[in-house]
């Protein structure tokens, strides 16, 4: 595999970390209220302090970059219709920002997270506030920071959006989380140096909300390491129906996500709600997110939770890598018994998405048809000064930290993007958008888009887009998607959000320039107003000199 290959693959298995169950984490009152389905809409407010602390999730001792402490992060939950405040005290002795993945942010694009295009990074020993609603709406979201490689670090949790009008509000009893990742023993800025000098590094472990065991004779001498640290466990009753919000947060690794002899109903797909569709295993690449409902019809025992490594998409070396595995535990079965390996043994194919045609939209829409076309072609090759580099028809993205790309729409000097900014502007509201990816790389590549969700229309192999197999009739919407090894992808969107939304691999992005922006609306955004706190950020950046 590729060395580009593998370094998308590492940032996205980083991302994926789990919660640590089995605390119920859900907010009771939201629950109730979402059930008496007259929502006031209300402010949720966050203290999230991000610090580095010693942790060993798998066992392993490593410095771990926490938001309040807790690896993954505290779960952010609200209504549909809410407003979500979010106070993040910085003390990583480094800067960051917190992106919402998934979140529109209509009329706050300040607040979309992105160093160099909507802020300026928050200085270490600062607080700075993020403040949006969510009108319109609901499902499985995650936040993250999205400065360099914080989130491989540890800066991750899962955002939850309640739907007071849940169509499937009557199908299933309970809610569980499930945050799958792949994890390293290794800070992130290592990591990426042995990527920049190529060599293959694979993750040491994965974990399933934050936990699972590791054998300490594979660590390194001197280590600090514990057998046996112990698995997550879910909590079944027999005959109760559960919603499992399954999340990758991976740097790197994709999964095949099953549980033994359970069956798993899709019914949610990045905040669009699907048909119900009945699967065994299901292919989660990073940064993706699905529903799935889950019957405890099973004999009163206890199951295996698995997350399967894709290991045609990693390294050779990961081919030692085990299953990564959590109990689900039904009430009345005995507490400590090693579950049977049973597993779902159909085929799925590796390294690409669920297959699109089995993700039915629940509300059918009429889809506008395109009014522009924009197709480019993925590459990787070395720069000029012999780097490594992604390319978007032959341009790598280089951010500009010392101010953002929303920062000179207000200050008049968008006009003067450089072209290492991969910026394309949009000025017409309502315009509908085709973008067709062309990967000649033989890595695949999670491709997220702020501010939006988009209609896959189709992927494919090969260097043409075979527009007949374009499906324009009833497309899943979504906000991330992967272009195939070898082969393109097709996606529309409608001009209808003013800000600079990345559009980006989910990977080392920032790092090789797998990166565009789309700057929308700029005429709409300079009629906009920023709060002085976002402001100031660039002011403290010139200031400070961080
Ligand atoms: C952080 O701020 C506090 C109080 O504002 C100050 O005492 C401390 O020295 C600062 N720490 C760093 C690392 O700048
Ligand atoms: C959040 O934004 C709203 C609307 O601008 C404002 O009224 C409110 O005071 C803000 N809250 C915080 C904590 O900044
Ligand atoms: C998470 O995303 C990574 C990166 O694309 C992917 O390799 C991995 O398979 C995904 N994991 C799951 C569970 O989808
Ligand atoms: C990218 O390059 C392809 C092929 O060279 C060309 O057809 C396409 O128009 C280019 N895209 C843009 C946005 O310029
Ligand atoms: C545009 O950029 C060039 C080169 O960086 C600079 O000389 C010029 O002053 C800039 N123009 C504006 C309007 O910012
Ligand atoms: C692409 O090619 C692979 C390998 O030949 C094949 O398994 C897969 O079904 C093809 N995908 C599409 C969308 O045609």
């Amino acid at each position: 595999m590729s060395f580009y290959k593998v370094i998308c693959l590492l940032y996205c298995i980083t991302i994926l970390t789990p919660l640590v169950s089995p605390t119920p984490f859900w907010n009771q009152e939201l629950i109730e209220s979402r059930a008496s389905g007259n929502h006031n809409p209300k402010t949720n407010t966050f203290d999230l302090v991000l610090k580095k602390v010693n942790l060993a999730p798998d066992g392993f001792t490593r410095v771990v970059s926490t938001i309040n402490g807790q690896y993954p992060g505290p779960t952010i939950e609200a209504n549909k219709g809410d407003r979500i405040v979010m106070n993040i005290h910085n003390e990583l002795e480094a800067p960051t920002a917190i992106h919402s993945h998934g979140m529109f942010q209509r009329g706050t694009p300040w607040y979309d997270g992105v160093p160099g295009q909507t802020q300026c990074e928050i200085p270490n020993n600062y607080t700075f506030t993020y403040n949006f609603t969510v009108p319109d709406q609901a499902g499985t979201y995650w936040y993250h920071s999205h400065a360099l490689t914080q989130y491989v670090d540890g800066i991750v949790g899962a955002l939850i959006i309640h739907d007071p009008d849940d169509p499937y509000k009557a199908e299933y009893d309970e809610e569980i989380l499930v945050m799958l990742t792949d994890y390293h023993h290794t800070e992130a800025h290592i990591l990426l140096k042995s990527f920049l000098t190529p060599e293959s590094e694979v993750p040491d472990n994965g974990l399933i909300n934050g936990k699972n065991n590791y054998d300490c004779s594979k660590a390194p001498p001197g280590s600090t390491c514990v057998d046996n640290a112990g698995l997550a466990k879910f909590e079944f009753v027999s005959n109760k129906r559960y919603r499992l919000r399954i999340i990758n947060t991976s740097a790197f690794s994709s999964f095949f996500f099953s549980i033994d002899k359970h069956v798993m109903e899709v019914i949610e797909v990045e905040g669009s709600y699907t048909k119900r569709n009945k699967i065994h295993r299901l292919p989660i690449n990073v940064a993706q997110r699905y529903s799935v409902i889950v019957t405890a019809d099973q004999p009163v025992d206890n199951y295996i939770m698995r997350s399967e490594f894709q290991k045609m998409c990693m390294p050779d070396e990961a081919i030692s890598l085990p299953v990564v595995t959590a109990i689900v535990h039904y009430d009345g079965a005995p507490e400590d018994s090693v579950p049977k390996d049973i597993p779902w043994t159909d085929f799925l194919e590796e390294c690409i998405d669920l297959d699109p045609k089995t993700l039915q939209p629940l509300y059918e829409e009429n889809i506008p048809e395109a009014t522009r076309e924009i197709k480019l072609n993925i590459a990787f090759h070395k720069d000029s000064l012999g780097i490594d580099k992604a390319f978007l028809n032959e341009s790598t993205y280089v951010p500009d930290f010392t101010s953002s790309t929303l920062t000179k729409i207000f200050e008049g000097k968008a006009a003067n993007l450089s072209t290492a900014e991969n910026a394309f502007t949009f000025n017409t509201f309502g315009e509908v958008v085709d973008i067709y990816f062309i990967n000649t790389d033989d890595g695949e590549h999670p491709f997220h888009m702020h501010g939006h969700q988009f209609w896959l229309l189709g992927i494919g192999n090969g260097t043409e887009v075979d527009k007949s197999a374009l499906n324009t009739i009833n497309p899943i919407k979504r906000d991330t998607s992967t272009i195939p090894i070898n082969g393109w992808s097709a996606l529309r969107f409608v001009v209808d959000n003013p800000g600079v939304w990345g559009h980006h691999c989910h990977m080392w992005h920032m790092q090789v320039g797998l990166v565009m922006q789309l700057i929308e609306l700029p005429d709409e955004i300079i009629k906009m107003y920023p709060p002085e706190t976002w402001s100031e950020l660039c002011e403290l950046k010139e200031t400070l000199g961080y």
